[in-house]
């Protein structure tokens, strides 16, 4: 009976080995590379960034590679793309936001001596977008004469001589304005920049036309997504007119993982998991049959732990209408309903990070709903620690953050208190401008409630990193809300200096940025100093009509302040010629404006000590001064005369350099 045993034993060994075999077998039939994988590997041309779907390099790779429309060919080292029938530089990719950076391949060619662009570029039956912050750069050809020196133009000269001018500019718009009939000019041609985010509005009037085409521009694309495909260790392709993922075995419909869910590696690991298996239970076996024991031992040998269950399914688990880390987690299904499937009639705007739409929750709640742009954001945990400490965040003068839905819906959505009035810039000089609308007490107030909002943000230890007059929204008593703090929170901050997520706006941006490429509270107070200059001129914060120094408005303020020509600055209608009080808080707020605008950041005041002081100008007491002015002012009849109240030039620059040191030391 014992070698009948062992010869049963024999068998099972037999049998294990057979097992072995196959699953070695089917391993190595596995890992033989399918040559449409090989095929479709990433590949470079000269320097420029590396290459794969939903592009593909002709005659290095094989058009299944990617669409047709995206073949790249290589001409001397440079990757070019054609669209619309002409020859475009990519200068960069990023796959994860579907973005590319293109720039006119005629810039890059030396034999070309007049390579101003004479073609509009046409989108339409391409599978390319303009990004939304570009600008047009347009190009006027053979004028019959050269514009005022007011608008600062580009010269062409190639393309000028002693009769007809050729010359590029920035926001032809000006020219409508001065009645440039449309047969002045024999063509013209507008083409997109987009501002890298290094090169200052200033810095762009050094520059040639040919330097500034070279910037280049962002396109997005639409194409099959590809991250599923990849994620699974495939490449993705476009064969026969459909999408496919290039695997190590063999193309599949979507992801290497296979109509079962089963991909080649699990497959190895369940190879490997089940030939151990096989090992002890003939271990078990040899055991048993050695020590004749008659009851095997309990199952709880193979007792297996659940390790399946990390942050991603207990996200899940709470989806609907539930809470993570303390943040509100809304249904996407409910957000889609409620903004009519981001009806673009419902848009409010579209900022920093992403679109806003107007949505009516079920339960009768007005809210806006923000739909960030597909973007790397943080890990999930992370990404959700940092919108609970935005969601903490209350206070009278900052929008709520009521919550946001999972990285695991559709798309990532942020849920905001909704705000009816719109924002200052509209107010200012944007489609709400009324005449007389916003006097000076309404304009005081918003400055004292922006500077506490932010006040507050900062002794939070959030930087908002964005302040501007499109981000103060105003409810319908002009009371402030600011929105769209500290969002870069959200996302990684290694992430390349051309991306899409702003780092400030032109015009509002922290000079001190460029050195140290941080934004700072520092930074929030620089553009705190524009929105005040804003809210005293209802000038916009970049105008590149304007003169050539002044396109920044905050350059404009500082020249204006030191030059004590205040009263070219302030809007005419706010009475600062005719009302005595408001000329002195007008005067008292440029000159905090002047100490925010400092490009050393530790000349600049504390967001602190700005709202003490607006505080201080607004409830200070005029009728004193205003009886001393009368005194005095006989005597000074003539220096009036000369001109409306400039600022004195004493308590200027007493304050100037007091704010590092002795802060409070005012009036
Ligand atoms: C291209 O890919 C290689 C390998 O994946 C990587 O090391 C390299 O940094 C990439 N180059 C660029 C310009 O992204
Ligand atoms: C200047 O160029 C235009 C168009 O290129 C041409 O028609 C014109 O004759 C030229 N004038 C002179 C003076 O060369
Ligand atoms: C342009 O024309 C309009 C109407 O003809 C006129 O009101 C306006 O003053 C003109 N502007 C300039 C700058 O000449
Ligand atoms: C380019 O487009 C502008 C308007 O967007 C138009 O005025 C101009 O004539 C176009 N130029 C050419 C060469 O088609």
């Amino acid at each position: 009976m014992y070698s009948q045993n062992i010869s049963k034993l024999h068998s099972h060994i037999c049998i294990f080995f057979i097992f072995i075999i196959f699953f070695t077998f089917s391993a190595q039939k596995n890992l033989a590379l399918d040559p449409k994988f090989k095929a479709c590997a990433p590949q470079t041309c000269g320097n420029g960034p590396n290459i794969s779907y939903p592009f593909w390099v002709s005659h290095q790779q094989e058009s299944y590679c990617g669409y047709p429309n995206f073949q790249i060919n290589c001409t001397h080292k440079n990757p070019i793309l054609t669209i619309s029938n002409h020859d475009y530089i990519i200068k960069e990719i990023i796959y994860s936001n579907h973005l590319l950076l293109v720039a006119n391949a005629a810039v890059y060619n030396d034999d070309d001596d007049c390579p101003a662009p004479r073609h509009n570029l046409s989108l339409d039956r391409t599978p390319f977008q303009y990004s939304s912050d570009h600008i047009d750069f347009s190009f006027f050809y053979n004028c019959s004469s050269e514009l005022p020196e007011s608008i600062y133009t580009f010269p062409v000269n190639c393309a000028s001589n002693t009769t007809n001018h050729s010359f590029a500019l920035f926001h032809k718009e000006a020219l409508e304005k001065m009645n440039y009939s449309s047969d002045w000019c024999q063509s013209s041609v507008d083409v997109a920049v987009d501002m890298a985010e290094d090169v200052s509005f200033a810095s762009l009037l050094d520059m040639t036309y040919v330097e500034i085409l070279k910037m280049g521009f962002f396109l997005s694309w639409t194409a099959h997504g590809c991250s599923n495909c990849q994620g699974s260790g495939g490449r993705c392709g476009y064969d026969n007119n459909e999408f496919v993922c290039f695997c190590h075995d063999r193309p599949h419909m979507k992801t290497c993982d296979d109509e079962n869910g089963i991909n080649w590696r699990t497959k190895i690991i369940i190879g490997v998991v089940a030939t151990f298996a096989g090992v002890v239970i003939m271990c078990l076996i040899f055991f048993i049959y050695q020590r004749r024991i008659k009851k095997p031992p309990a199952s709880s040998y193979v007792k297996s732990r659940d390790v399946s269950s990390d942050t991603f399914s207990s996200v899940k688990d709470v989806e609907r209408g539930s809470t993570y880390l303390g943040v509100h987690i809304f249904d996407y299904d409910e957000l889609v309903k409620a903004t009519n499937n981001f009806d673009s009639s419902k848009e409010l705007g579209d900022g920093g990070f992403g679109t806003v739409y107007y949505g009516k929750l079920c339960d009768g709640r007005v809210v806006a709903v923000k739909r960030l742009y597909e973007n790397n954001y943080r890990r999930v945990e992370q990404f959700m620690n940092e919108v609970e400490i935005l969601a903490r965040l209350r206070h009278q003068n900052l929008v709520s953050l009521y919550g946001c839905t999972t990285r695991r819906s559709r798309e990532l959505l942020l849920v905001y208190e909704y705000i009816p009035n719109g924002t200052v810039a509209d107010h200012l000089h944007g489609e709400r401008a009324k005449p007389k609308e916003m006097p000076w007490s309404t304009r005081m107030n918003i400055a004292i409630e922006t500077a506490a909002a932010l006040s507050y943000l900062h002794a939070s230890d959030v930087v908002h990193r964005d302040v501007k007059t499109n981000n103060i929204l105003l409810d319908n008593n002009f009371c402030v809300k600011v929105a769209d703090f500290g969002l870069s929170r959200l996302f990684p901050t290694d992430v390349t200096h051309i991306s899409t997520s702003p780092q400030g706006t032109p015009g509002y941006v922290d000079p001190d940025y460029h050195h140290c490429y941080q934004l700072t509270s520092k930074s929030d107070v620089f553009s705190f100093g524009v929105v005040l200059v804003e809210l005293i001129s209802s000038l916009p914060a970049v105008d590149i009509t304007r003169h050539r120094h002044e396109i920044n408005l905050s350059t404009m303020a500082i020249n204006r302040i030191q030059n004590h020509a205040l009263h070219e600055l302030v809007d005419s209608s706010l009475g600062f010629d005719s009302d005595f009080k408001v000329r002195k808080m007008i005067t008292a707020v440029a000159e905090l404006a002047f100490q925010c605008l400092q490009s050393e950041k530790e000349m600049r005041p504390s967001m602190t000590d700005v709202v003490e002081e607006l505080e201080r100008i607004r409830s200070k007491d005029y009728k004193a001064d205003e009886a001393e002015e009368k005194i005095t002012s006989a005597d000074e009849l003539v220096l009036l005369k000369s001109g409306p109240l400039t600022l004195s030039p004493d308590s200027e620059t007493s304050n100037l350099v007091s704010w590092s040191t002795t802060p409070n030391e005012s009036g």
